[in-house]
Formats: C-alpha cells, sequence, structure tokens
C-alpha cells in the first residue's frame, strides 16, 4: 500500500522479519487487515519452524506472536488475531504437529472470512443511516485495502453504489502519510463513487457550506466506554461535525472492540518518525533540520462526539432505544459501563450511567447475563424538561457519577 496509487504490486512475505516489516512500514495498514495478516503470519512462520514436538512449537509460537504484536501498538485486532490463533494452537495440543498447522491455517482463513462477513454487514447497518445523494466525509482509509473486503467506513459508500444512493464523498487527504489521497480516493474512483479530495484543514469549510451530512470513520480500538481510537485528525473532524451538527459515525468490526481498556485514555497511541511529517511524500525537505517534531499516529475520539457506533453485530446509538448484544469469542464476560471493567461472573448484574449527548440525555443500562454476554440499551430524554443536575440526584445510583461532558 505504500506504492498506490502509482503502481500495484504485490509483496509476498515468509518470514518473521518479513511480516514485521510489511505491518510496521504499512505495507498493509488498516487495523481489520494487519489482525488478518498477523493471523496467517504467525501460522506461515510455525509452519517453516517445522519440528514435531509440541512444547517447541509452542515456544516458536509465543517468540513470533510477541515479536508480530510489537510491530504496531494501536489497532487492537493485531494482538486480538495473535490471541485467537495461540488458542486455537492450545485447543489443539493433543494432535500432530501437520494437524496443528491445518488447525491454523483453517483458523487464519476463518479471521479473514469473519471479517469480511463483518464489513458486509457493517455495510449494511451503515447505509441505513444514511439519505440517497448525501455527501460524506471520511478521513483516512476505511476501505477493500484495510480490511478483508468491503471495508468498513467505506462499505455502506460501495453498498451504496450498487444501489443508485448516488453519494458525493469527501476524502480528507490525511496527513502526513496521505492515506485518504492515496488509498481512499483510489478505491473510490475504481468502484465508480463520486468523491473529491480535500486536504485536512479543509473540512471546516467544507462542513460550513453544507457539503456533507454525514461523518463515516473506521477505528483501530474502541475502548469499553466507547472511546474510540483511529487516525490522527480523526478527533478534530468530530469536534467539526458536532460544531455544525453533522452526525459523526464510526464503524468498524467486533474485533477492534477492547474491553480491557477501560477509557480512551488506556489505548496506546504510536508514535512515528518524524520524517514522515519533514519529508515523506515531498520531492524535499520540508522543514528546517533538527526541528521538533511530534509524530503521534492516532487519536482518541471521546465517546460523547460520536453520533452513533456501528459493528457487525448491531449498533450502538444514543436517541433510538436500540439494544446491541455483544459477543466477545474468547474472554471473560464484562460489563461495558463509564470507566468500569467487571470480569468473570455468570450471574446478571445491571450497571446504569447517564451522560449529556448535546442536549440529549441519555441514560445507558448495561446488562450483563451470561459469559460473553453484554446487552446495552438507551433511552433518551430529549429535550431535558428537568436540569441535568436535578435527575443525577434524584437516584442513588446516578449520584456517584462524575458530573460535566462526560456523565
Ligand atoms: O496507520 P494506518 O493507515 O494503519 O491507520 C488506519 C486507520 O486509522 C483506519 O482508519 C482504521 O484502521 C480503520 S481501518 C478499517
Amino acid at each position: 500500500q505504500t506504492r498506490l496509487p502509482g503502481e500495484e504490486t504485490y509483496v509476498e512475505l515468509r518470514t518473521p522479519e518479513q511480516i514485521w516489516e510489511a505491518i510496521r512500514e504499512l505495507k498493509v495498514r488498516g487495523a481489520p487487515a494487519i489482525g488478518v495478516t498477523a493471523a496467517y503470519g504467525i501460522y506461515v512462520c510455525c509452519r517453516r519452524a517445522g519440528g514435531s514436538c509440541f512444547d517447541d512449537l509452542c515456544e516458536t509460537f509465543d517468540r513470533t506472536a510477541a515479536y508480530l504484536a510489537s510491530s504496531r501498538p494501536t489497532a487492537v485486532n493485531l494482538s486480538a488475531a495473535l490471541e485467537r490463533m495461540r488458542n486455537c494452537l492450545l485447543a489443539h495440543r493433543d494432535e500432530p504437529a501437520a494437524g496443528i498447522w491445518d488447525r491454523l491455517r483453517d483458523e487464519a482463513e476463518a479471521i479473514r472470512r469473519e471479517d469480511a462477513a463483518a464489513c458486509r454487514q457493517i455495510g449494511e447497518y451503515g447505509l441505513s443511516l444514511l439519505e440517497p445523494g448525501a455527501g460524506i466525509l471520511t478521513h483516512c482509509n476505511a476501505g477493500h485495502l484495510a480490511t478483508s473486503e468491503y471495508g468498513t467506513a467505506l462499505a455502506p459508500l460501495y453498498l451504496g453504489q450498487e444501489r443508485g444512493y448516488g453519494f458525493r464523498v469527501y476524502a480528507d487527504e490525511t496527513r502526513p502519510l496521505l492515506q485518504g489521497a492515496r488509498l481512499t480516493s483510489y478505491e473510490l474512483m475504481r468502484a465508480g463513487i463520486d468523491v473529491t479530495l480535500i486536504c485536512d484543514n479543509m473540512a471546516s469549510l467544507v462542513m460550513s457550506e453544507g457539503r456533507v451530512q454525514a461523518v463515516l470513520v473506521g477505528c483501530d480500538r474502541i475502548a469499553a466506554n466507547g472511546d474510540a481510537a483511529n487516525k490522527i485528525g480523526t478527533s478534530g473532524v468530530a469536534v467539526l461535525a458536532r460544531h455544525y451538527g453533522i452526525p459523526f459515525y464510526v464503524l468498524g468490526p467486533t474485533s477492534t472492540i477492547d474491553a480491557d481498556c477501560p477509557t480512551g485514555a488506556s489505548i496506546p497511541i504510536e508514535q512515528r518518525d518524524p520524517a514522515e511529517v519533514t519529508e515523506a511524500h515531498y520531492a524535499q525537505r520540508m522543514a528546517p533540520r533538527n526541528v521538533k517534531v511530534y509524530n503521534p499516529a492516532f487519536d482518541v475520539t471521546p465517546c460523547d462526539l460520536i453520533t452513533a457506533m456501528r459493528c457487525a453485530h448491531g449498533a450502538f446509538r444514543a436517541g433510538q432505544g436500540d439494544k446491541m448484544r455483544l459477543r466477545v469469542p474468547g474472554r471473560d464476560s464484562r460489563v461495558v459501563s463509564a470507566g468500569a471493567v467487571c470480569r468473570g461472573s455468570g450471574r446478571a448484574r445491571r450497571k446504569m450511567r447517564v451522560r449529556l449527548v448535546g442536549r440529549k440525555i441519555v441514560v445507558i443500562l448495561t446488562r450483563l447475563t451470561l459469559k460473553n454476554i453484554e446487552l446495552w440499551k438507551f433511552w433518551t430524554i430529549d429535550p431535558p424538561r428537568t436540569p441535568p443536575s436535578a435527575i443525577l440526584g434524584s437516584s442513588p445510583s446516578l449520584r456517584s457519577c462524575r458530573s460535566g461532558n462526560g456523565c
């Protein structure tokens, strides 16, 4: 993906070093795509290492998995895919090595297939949010190239194109590595979608001119409270969208939800080479030598700036009375609530929180029933007839909520 749009070429990856470098250097990029690459990668590396002793295989697996996981820290899909592959390895420990390799290959295939199916489903959910002819702004690249197929944030646009929705898309160029300019505009043009490339600092003007009816972005990690990490610049777009009253939607597969991260503050943010800011994609260096550079690759959009999230299992949506059943395969059960993560219980628990979303008071009841099942429900009171402080004061279970924007 580093050569697009000028050149289409394929690379074959065989060794841990090649796979690590391909992920690190963004030859393969996008949260779901790097998860799938890591899954295939660990299979290829274990198979090439050979040997028939399970303990040796396990040792190779763990060493390689730790190495691959260190390539990029922010997208949880990478470590989640490796964890799932490890569970597969352990589940088949009693089989001969050849059988275990087949299982690992099948598991990697399953991760890829499930990602494609999830993206298709996300496309359907996402499309239901959009009106024909709408102007859509997107940031970074969350299309085919970033996933197994279809993409996340771009999936509704592909489906809309098939169904004659006639969307007009504005693609932020996405400094410093230009994923929007190089990849999103390339992908959308190939699909025949009407796309206009803008510099990142043009989004406010384009929104103020009434050209944008919705913002769609992907995500690299969603914390348990709904804060979402995505490409640097995403949170600024969310602030603008809130200012101009434009819905801001985050789309991603369930594998991007990290229930171990209570809030966005716990999401590790990748810092990258300063040369990406000063030199990459310029014909010559465009900053004084030795200038100090800050180059975080991602930022976190606070959940209260997100109008709705769509994943393959349903919707989180303030204001619609929607509910979501969410299964997190291979994980302990947990309650997702403001800053709290509860683990391991098989019995029902309830948590309630209140959030102020614009002028709406949203009461969120999270109910945990059985292992790995979370049920979310939302109600809204709009417009508030009672000052939020009075409502917060009326219930002992709500009094402990933080005050202010977040709760
Ligand atoms: O650094 P990148 O290009 O890998 O960052 C990718 C993004 O931030 C995408 O928007 C995100 O992974 C969603 S991909 C479906």
